[in-house]
């Protein structure tokens, strides 16, 4: 397997994709929120000072501008990741028997990062998993976007309906990855000088 030297672990455009996508995420998030909130579906809506817009025109002018960067830039992503060789190399191959005892090892504290070259089993599928998310956010925000147009999308989701609360979990789901990479990433600081500096 291709060696991935120590001088440059995240490339530029890896480290400018990450970056863009975390502020593109924060702002579909606090948007996504504003929009939920002017017809909530369930019965709590999100504090107001958390939330994009100001009201739930603005909220969707935001949701609809920033979803053209989240969705170019994941796609970017994708392609150079898979054309480069990149995807292999660092998210193949998985284990199941390894991604257990590691989550294991992570919830007592003693995972190892001794080489930040390569990304441990739960990494692998925290970042696998996150990325199937992002596509799931895409393809039913299409739904909820123009379900007239994309109607046999919707009608693989189940309906509009379904769309929504699709929307809404996978959602969910980017918040509480977040939580736990922030967490990770105070808990091995070295991994964001990484994703800043590259090295
Ligand atoms: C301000 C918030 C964020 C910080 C500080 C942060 C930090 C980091 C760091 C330090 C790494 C490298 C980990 C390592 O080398 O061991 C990383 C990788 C990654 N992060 Fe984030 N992250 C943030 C937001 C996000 C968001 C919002 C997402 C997804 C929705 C995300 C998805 C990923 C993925 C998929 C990788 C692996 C990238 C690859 O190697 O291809 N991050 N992040």
């Amino acid at each position: 397997m291709k060696q991935i030297s120590n001088k440059n672990i995240h490339p530029l455009w890896l480290r400018i994709n990450h970056w863009t996508n975390a502020l593109a995420v924060i702002l579909m998030i606090l948007s996504g929120w504003r929009i939920y909130n002017a017809s909530p579906l369930f019965a709590f809506s999100f504090p107001k000072e958390y939330t994009l817009g100001g009201w739930l025109g603005g909220a969707l002018q935001w949701h609809f501008a920033v979803m053209w960067l989240f969705g170019l830039n994941g796609l970017l992503y994708l392609i150079i990741n898979i054309i480069s060789g990149r995807f292999r190399q660092r998210f193949w191959p998985l284990s199941m028997k390894r991604l257990v005892t590691e989550f294991i090892s992570a919830l007592k504290g003693r995972l190892d990062h001794h080489d930040l070259r390569r990304y441990n089993m739960v990494q692998k599928c925290a970042y696998l998993l996150v990325m199937a998310d992002g596509i799931l956010l895409v393809l039913s925000g299409l739904v909820l976007w123009k379900s007239v147009q994309f109607a046999v999308l919707r009608e693989l989701f189940g309906g509009y309906d379904n769309a929504r609360l699709i929307h809404f979990c996978a959602m969910a789901f980017l918040c509480i990855f977040i939580l736990v990479h922030l967490a990770m990433v105070l808990l091995v600081p070295k991994t964001l000088q990484l994703m800043i500096r590259g090295r």
